[in-house]
């Protein structure tokens, strides 16, 4: 059987996916990127490919860029992995789990690492990520909803995390925003069970700042972009590493930080005057 190929073993190294290869549309407008998962008659199953061009667009970001929206073509947000990656043939080009499971460890988890990194620069302070989710997103699906800061949903989204059920942990960078969102319990309740959660529940429990009606899903990200894009760019950025740094942080190192951010702010602001 073929060895497991690029992008699965690139770890970074060599050249990333092809949007084309990885089902991918990119935009810049100005502030705003837009990344499309653009394989609707697939229900925009994802592929190595898909996270080692996800982990580039990442890499060369254009620096005017505040928001990026993640949306999906089509029916659903995204189906999870390919599922041929479970079959012996694979993802041409791509290979297949029995393949990547004869891999040493360390190309294994170089190549695992790449693929995360597709996801977690979308929580970098400089910028803040939009999920526009609808319909089905399941397993890395869910994992690229959760990767975003926020997530605005049609009132047909179904999360699912069904890696449990297919033998497999989420490895997406998922479980730890899915723990801050909605809580331990909570977050094994919907792991371990794998089962389906729509919009009303979705909402309650933290997972969906915003449901909206599907043909109305477009408009309210629009319209949630043009409110960050109102804020200045540098205090939203030193804000968001305020908010993501407090979990970790005691209240009195929090108010260190904070002094710290204000004190560049400030100066930054009132330089000269
Ligand atoms: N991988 C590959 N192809 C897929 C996937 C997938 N994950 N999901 C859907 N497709 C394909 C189907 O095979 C079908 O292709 P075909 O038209 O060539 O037969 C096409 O997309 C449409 O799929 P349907 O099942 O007909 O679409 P429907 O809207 O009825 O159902 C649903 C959507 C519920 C998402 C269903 O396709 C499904 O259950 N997919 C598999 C989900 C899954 O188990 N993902 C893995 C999660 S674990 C992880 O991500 C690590």
């Amino acid at each position: 059987m073929a060895e497991a190929k690029a992008p699965y073993q690139r770890g970074g190294s060599a050249r990333d996916a092809s949007f084309e290869e990885a089902g991918l549309r990119f935009e810049v407008d100005g502030e705003i990127a837009t990344i499309t998962l653009a394989r609707p008659e697939k229900r925009n199953a994802q592929t190595f490919a898909t996270w080692s061009a996800l982990a580039g667009i990442g890499d060369s970001l254009p620096e005017r860029v505040r928001v990026v929206v993640v949306r999906g073509e089509g029916p659903s947000f995204s189906a999870g992995i390919d599922l041929r990656m479970f079959t012996p043939e694979g993802v041409p080009g791509q290979g297949s789990f029995s393949s990547v499971a004869r891999q040493d460890q360390d190309t294994f988890d170089k190549g695992i690492e790449r693929a995360q990194q597709g996801f977690l620069w979308l929580r970098r302070p400089e910028i803040v990520s939009i999920a526009a989710v609808q319909g089905h997103a399941i397993g890395a699906g869910f994992q690229l909803a959760l990767a975003c800061d926020l997530r605005i949903v049609a009132d047909d989204v179904k999360f699912c995390m069904k890696e449990p059920a297919l033998g497999l942990v989420p490895d997406l960078t998922g479980t730890k925003p899915l723990v801050e969102l909605v809580g331990l319990a909570k977050a094994k309740d919907l792991c371990l069970t794998a089962r389906i959660v729509g919009a009303e529940e979705a909402f309650r429990i933290g997972l969906a700042e915003q449901v909206v009606e599907p043909g109305e899903l477009a408009k309210a990200v629009q319209e949630k972009v043009a409110q960050l894009l109102s804020t200045n760019r540098d205090a939203a950025a030193a804000t968001k590493r305020l908010l993501q740094g407090a979990p970790t942080r005691t209240l009195e190192e929090q108010s260190v930080a904070e002094r710290t951010e204000q004190a560049a702010r400030i100066r930054a602001l009132f330089a000269g005057s």
